[in-house]
């Protein structure tokens, strides 16, 4: 039911002497259309320069601590709408004082900030929380974000970002869910909701912005900012769905990306800012540009220069500026010389004022600054369970782990004891002072004798000058547990790597450590899968944490000692070697696909073996054609059975819906979570169709013995794709089902036919 104002109208009849009372109307209008009525009224009132203010958006660096009296002076004038990275309160507070009570039309500024996995509360990086496979608590960490973030005056945050990233070499990958556009989606909506709460016009709402639209993951060779090339039917049955669903849940805004797709720059785009995301999606929010992503067109080429840009961005519907003032400068001329209309900027305005009557500003402008919600005891739990809830366990040879008391540690490795660095990328206001690192939590534990040395002084230090002193620790120790992976820095913007093995001296450390025959533990924090080759036969163990957060240290003690089982499940291939990707699971077949019996390898070629010799087929032959690891894979402390997999009901040829059912027992003797998994292949298709494509997952826990039905519920609608007509179609023919524990289990295979 809509929320109904009565507004009461006072329609004084011009001509006639009739009193107000008289004729007073009580009208039910909806608040959308409350709030159009409003906006109407305000435009009515504005100036060019005004208007052309609301699509501004400044920022500040943190290192100029003076608030430039030109940004007082253009806020008075009407021509700042946005400000990103102002975190001290009193300028915040200054800025709105200036627009609300000097400003023109005492229109509210919006605070924006990157919040992307915390605020001073730091959850583990989007990777690590996608591999949760917990929507439920990824919404919860997006809540308790924004909690803390608005007590700054920050309304609006440059998260989720939704693209999707199937090469590790791509820093940003961190940032991302992963390779699959289900999980993906499902991730997006559980941030949005997160953040902007369920009443938008909240104090603690803030809101989100689905980034960045579209296609930036694809870079050419995982290099930031590098070419994307999609074809439109990837385009639409990958890139663009998560956006499509962010869309669907009513995200207030989405920033453009850096890249060109398909030669187009997305932030001059009419193509995707305007046919599809308002047309075809009835968007009706805000698009931001990313930092200087609309003058940027001029090096990519596709504009002369920064007027031709800021045309190109506006015609395309992009509604605001950041950084750069292109539209500040040029927008006034391209009126006048008629490449650009006041009328279209009038909706552009109208997207941005929408969101900021939504969100309560005109209201409500200010803030309250509550300090005692930062770090509050609920939020850091809530880090801990969520840095629990991603790790994913990917060996446990001889069941080393958990460990038993009884054992001695040798804790070693330049992230047993890196506060900065386990905060992760995308980490602006988090202080690495409140953050809990696992030598802490081990020492503070007790449970365990340990000696600790570092080994080496960072992830990419060269130096072998401690490595006595760690060998001679770990001599003296029962296991080995190793912390190693990246620095915070080598993952997120403009990180990307060639070269994906552990960094610096690693990887001799480790095998120095395992000379000395003392089992392995290896835990990884690191931003994107690391390449294990060389040292995955020397360790016993290897636990990624990614990069876990403020409570990486109680959520990796509680792992490792089995206060907790681990439940994470990989959201992304994890390869072999640099030279595999992209070996993302939604591949599709070829027409020769590979088969274990027809792959040859390489040392066991015959000298001078005919040229046509070898098995014909998709594969490398140094390498063959598996991952290290596949999407969705985890083990846990337990083990699981699947039993009475089975189509349970089928309507989906009368359009309705189909029910796949199966039992899953936990046959181990600890209580764990299994993430079941339910996956499709459309076997014919007018194009191609993925060998196997994500459809739904549940996360369950089980006691010891304990068994669970789980159900899953599916449509036309979830396995419809973009089809050669350029339409959405289901089309006849036999489909594939598998409920698994990851992307390469087929053990439990279901099949049913479209009519
Ligand atoms: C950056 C990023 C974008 C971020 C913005 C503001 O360059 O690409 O994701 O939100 O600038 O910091």
């Amino acid at each position: 039911m809509r929320n109904y104002l009565v507004l009461t109208l006072i329609t004084c009849c011009l001509l006639s002497n009739c009193t107000p009372k008289e004729s007073i109307t009580n009208v039910l209008i909806s608040k959308e259309d409350a709030i159009e009525f409003k906006i109407d009224s305000i435009l009515s009132k504005m100036t060019l320069e005004e208007k052309i203010g609301q699509t501004a958006q400044r920022g500040k660096s943190s290192r100029v601590k003076e608030l430039p009296v030109e940004l007082k002076e253009a806020v008075k004038k009407g021509e700042i709408g946005s400000f990103l990275n102002i975190m001290n309160k009193d300028d915040a507070k200054e800025l709105q004082r200036i627009a609300m009570e000097e400003s023109p039309n005492k229109i509210p500024l919006i605070f924006a900030r990157d919040v992307i996995h915390g605020f001073k509360t730091i959850f583990p990086i989007p990777l690590g929380q996608a591999a949760s496979f917990d929507p439920n608590l990824v919404q919860k960490g997006a809540r308790i974000s924004a909690i803390e973030a608005s007590t700054y005056g920050i309304r609006w945050t440059f998260a989720p970002m939704l693209d999707i990233s199937r090469d590790p070499r791509w820093g940003r990958i961190a940032e991302s869910a992963g390779e699959d556009q289900y999980l993906t989606s499902i991730m997006g909506e559980a941030y949005i909701k997160g953040f902007q709460g369920d009443d938008l016009s909240s104090s603690t709402s803030i809101a989100a912005c689905a980034k960045h639209f579209v296609g930036y993951g694809a870079a050419e060779g995982g290099r930031d900012y590098n070419t994307a090339n999609i074809n439109e039917f990837s385009l639409h049955n990958t890139y663009l769905k998560p956006f499509k669903k962010a869309v669907e849940t009513n995200v207030a805004t989405l920033m453009t990306g850096f890249n060109d797709l398909n030669g187009v720059p997305v932030s001059g785009n009419k193509y995707l800012l305007t046919e599809v995301l308002r047309n075809q999606w009835g968007f009706d929010g805000f698009v931001v540009s990313d930092w200087n992503s609309i003058i940027e067109m001029v090096p990519h080429g596709f504009a002369e220069d920064e007027a031709a840009a800021a045309g190109k961005a506006a015609n395309a519907m992009l509604d605001m500026e950041m950084t750069s003032t292109s539209y500040q400068d040029n927008m006034k001329n391209l009126i006048e010389e008629r490449k650009f209309s006041e009328n279209q900027l009038d909706e552009m305005v109208r997207n941005i004022l929408r969101i900021k009557f939504k969100l309560g500003l005109f209201d409500k402008p200010y803030f309250e600054p509550e300090s005692d919600v930062l770090y509050a005891k609920e939020h850091l739990e809530a880090a801990k369970e969520a840095a629990k809830k991603s790790m994913v366990l990917l060996k446990n040879k001889n069941q080393i782990l958990p460990l038993s008391t009884k054992k001695s540690l040798a804790i070693i490795g330049p992230l047993a004891d890196a506060p900065h660095d386990q905060l992760g990328t995308w980490t602006f206001d988090g202080e690495k002072a409140r953050t809990i690192t696992p030598l802490t939590s081990f020492k503070e534990d007790g449970e365990h004798p340990i000696l600790y040395s570092k080994g080496l002084s960072y992830s990419r230090d060269k130096s072998n000058k401690r490595f006595n002193d760690a060998i001679k620790i770990a001599k003296n120790s029962d296991i080995i547990v190793f912390f190693g992976g990246e620095e915070a820095i080598l993952s997120g913007e403009a990180h990307s790597r060639a070269n994906l093995n552990l960094p610096g001296k690693q990887e001799s450390l480790i095998s120095e450590l395992h000379k000395t025959g003392k089992p392995i533990v290896l835990v990884l924090m690191a931003g994107r899968p690391i390449t294990l080759g060389n040292i995955i036969d020397k360790v016993d163990a290897v636990l990624f944490a990614w990069h876990p957060g403020t409570m990486g240290g109680p959520a990796i003690l509680d792992i490792l000692t089995g206060k907790a089982s681990p439940s994470g499940r990989l959201p992304i291939t994890w390869p072999k070697e640099v030279g595999q990707i992209p070996i993302y699971y939604n591949h599709k077949n070829t027409g020769r696909p590979t088969i274990p019996e027809e792959f040859v390898q390489i040392d066991s070629i015959p000298i001078g073996a005919w040229q046509s010799s070898l098995g014909n087929t998709s594969h490398y032959l140094d390498l063959g054609y598996l991952p290290q690891y596949p999407f969705g894979y985890g083990l846990t402390y337990s083990s699981f059975e699947y039993c009475d997999v089975k189509i349970l009901s089928n309507e989906i040829n009368e359009n309705g819906p189909i029910i796949v059912s199966a039992k899953i027992t936990n046959t181990g003797n600890v209580i764990a979570e299994e993430v079941v998994q339910l996956y499709f292949r459309d076997m014919v298709g007018s194009i191609t169709r993925p060998v196997k494509e994500l459809l739904r997952f549940k996360k369950i826990e089980l006691e010891p013995g304990a068994s669970k039905i789980v159900d899953f519920v599916f449509s036309k609608d979830d396995i419809s794709f973009y089809g050669l007509d350029k339409k959405w179609v289901v089309e006849p023919g036999k489909f594939k089902l598998w409920v698994g524990k990851h992307a390469l289990d087929q053990t439990h295979e279901l099949e049913f036919v479209i009519e």
